[in-house]
């Protein structure tokens, strides 16, 4: 076993069982996850939704353990979408709340392990101390290079894509010639552009949605959808994602090589 995972998985464990079926050497570079399902598993137990968040954030801190252990270099999380502030303000306030703790808490354990915090969205969008938390994580992060956690905060993809035509043509008034333009110039106008493309995007709860979510970014992506809700979404959920997508095979809109011949 990898040594960054020994101790983390039980000898005999089901979690060993899929980590010897794993193949390091084609892991995805980069996972994204759409965390749903908290609301629910909040009201299947009669609690308010908070308590669904809040359990969410357990999720959140194994499946960045996990990612980081097993060799992962980009995670990203969808944690607030534009659409969110349609929820009621003390669910909104709850959730920024949550993530400002999460930021002052794990602060040690990503310098630690070496890992860098990096925000997709619109952060003027967001409570000013939830944006001084995020900026000082950034910062206190940013030449950190084991893994990659992007936040997608206040994040909307469709805006996302809006925001990029506006940068283009902010550069074209300074002389970038539109002929120039193809898609991998047009990628560096996305909040995304130091990041490569999601492999995989993981869904948990079901819903067979997108919901808005990197919408330019995973067009050649596995999509993996669980019925799991987020706050019981654990490392072997996770492993099953991985190796379901390493039985896929991407063909990026060609043939499989046998159909080559
Ligand atoms: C979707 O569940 C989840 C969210 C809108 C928020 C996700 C946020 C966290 C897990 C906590 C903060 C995150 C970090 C990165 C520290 P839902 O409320 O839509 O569930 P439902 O569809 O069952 O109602």
């Amino acid at each position: 076993m990898k040594k960054e995972l020994e101790g983390f998985i039980e000898p005999g464990s089901e979690e060993e069982k899929l980590i010897k079926k794993i193949d390091f050497s084609r892991l995805p570079r980069h996972i994204a996850i759409i965390m749903d399902g908290n609301g629910r598993w909040a009201k299947e137990r009669n609690l308010p939704r908070i308590r669904g968040h809040e359990e969410g954030i357990k999720s959140v801190k194994e499946t960045v353990e996990t990612c980081a252990r097993l060799g992962i270099k980009y995670l990203t999380l969808y944690a607030f979408s534009k659409e969110n502030w349609k929820r009621p303000k003390t669910e909104v306030n709850a959730l920024w709340k949550l993530l400002e703790n999460y930021l002052r808490n794990e602060d040690k354990i990503l310098v630690e392990n070496n890992l860098s915090l990096k925000m997709i969205g619109q952060l003027e969008g967001l409570p000013n101390s939830v944006q001084r938390e995020l900026k000082r994580v950034i910062d206190l992060t940013k030449n950190n290079n084991g893994m990659y956690i992007i936040l997608a905060l206040n994040y909307g993809g469709r805006t996302e894509i809006v925001d990029a035509v506006r940068k283009l043509f902010d550069e074209a008034k300074k002389g970038f010639d539109i002929n120039n333009l193809d898609e991998s110039s047009f990628s560096k106008f996305l909040y995304t552009s130091e990041f490569p493309d999601p492999d995989l995007v993981i869904r948990t709860s079901g819903e067979m949605r997108i919901s808005n979510f990197l919408l330019w970014q995973i067009a050649y992506s596995e999509i993996w959808i669980t019925p799991v809700l987020w706050p019981d979404f654990r490392k072997r959920d996770l492993l099953e994602a991985i190796l379901d997508y390493q039985k896929r095979e991407r063909r990026f809109g060609g043939l499989s090589p046998s159909d080559y011949s």
